[in-house]
């Protein structure tokens, strides 16, 4: 667990939407940033598109992203992987086809003081469930999969495989409705104990702001491809 854990939970707040944070033009030069962006894994098995998003591409969209985030969380240093040459880079941006099954973005180094995520909907329709149950230890994907469990020899940015939740928060089944709408792609029993917070409805315009410390997981909710992008802060 993290040993800062202390001073994170001091830093937790509700999950918060921003309604028409960016304009038009705005969420246009995103999704132009995205198409000259290079592909960093092309996962054609989970049908996902990850790039990353380098600095350099648009320094005014980088500003205006920086600007508009300090304004709804304060001082924050960004917390991402490095890229080929170590530099920094912005955040994740993914395509997929696909539901993303429960995980927390806790990081990859053990010891920060992770702060807030953001997520900025460059498609329409789709849904992410925020739980109110939250993790201290580290990016990791929660699974009861024995496959996935085995998965031992992980590369740099990949998430720990476990099924710790399990025995974290409680026996109670989870809600059968709310598992039909939203959440058919996990078995219900992977969600025991859990509990859900806030469930965004992407739209356009808006960005989604949580703790990193929050389980979450896309809802089962795709008509065809979503697009998002997802950035990552400590303190
Ligand atoms: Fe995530």
């Amino acid at each position: 667990m993290n040993s800062k854990i202390n001073e994170i939970k001091k830093l937790e707040s509700p999950p918060k939407i921003i309604k028409n944070i960016f304009s038009k033009d705005e969420i246009k030069k995103f999704l132009e940033l995205y198409k000259k962006l290079p592909t960093t894994v092309h996962n054609k098995k989970q049908n996902v598109i990850k790039k990353r998003w380098l600095h350099g591409y648009d320094k005014d969209l980088e500003q205006i992203f920086c600007d508009r985030l300090k304004n709804e969380i304060g001082e924050f240093k960004m917390d991402n992987l490095k890229d080929d040459d170590g530099k920094d880079i912005l955040g994740l941006i993914q395509e997929s086809y696909a539901p993303i099954g429960l995980h927390v973005d806790g990081g990859f180094e053990i010891n920060n003081k992770i702060y807030k995520q953001s997520l900025i909907p460059l498609s329409s329709v789709g849904s992410t469930v925020i739980f109110k149950n939250r993790y201290y230890g580290g990016s990791t994907s929660f699974t009861q999969d024995p496959e996935e469990l085995n998965k031992k020899n992980l590369s740099y940015g990949q998430n720990k495989r476990s099924d710790i939740h399990l025995k974290m928060y409680g026996e109670k089944k989870f809600d059968e409705k709310i598992h039909k709408k939203y959440l058919n792609h996990e078995k219900i029993d992977n969600l025991k104990g859990l509990e859900v917070e806030l469930i965004y409805e992407w739209e356009v315009g808006s960005m989604l702001i949580f703790d990193r410390t929050h389980l979450h997981c896309s809802s089962s909710v795709i008509e065809g491809k979503k697009i998002g992008i997802a950035t990552f802060t400590k303190k």
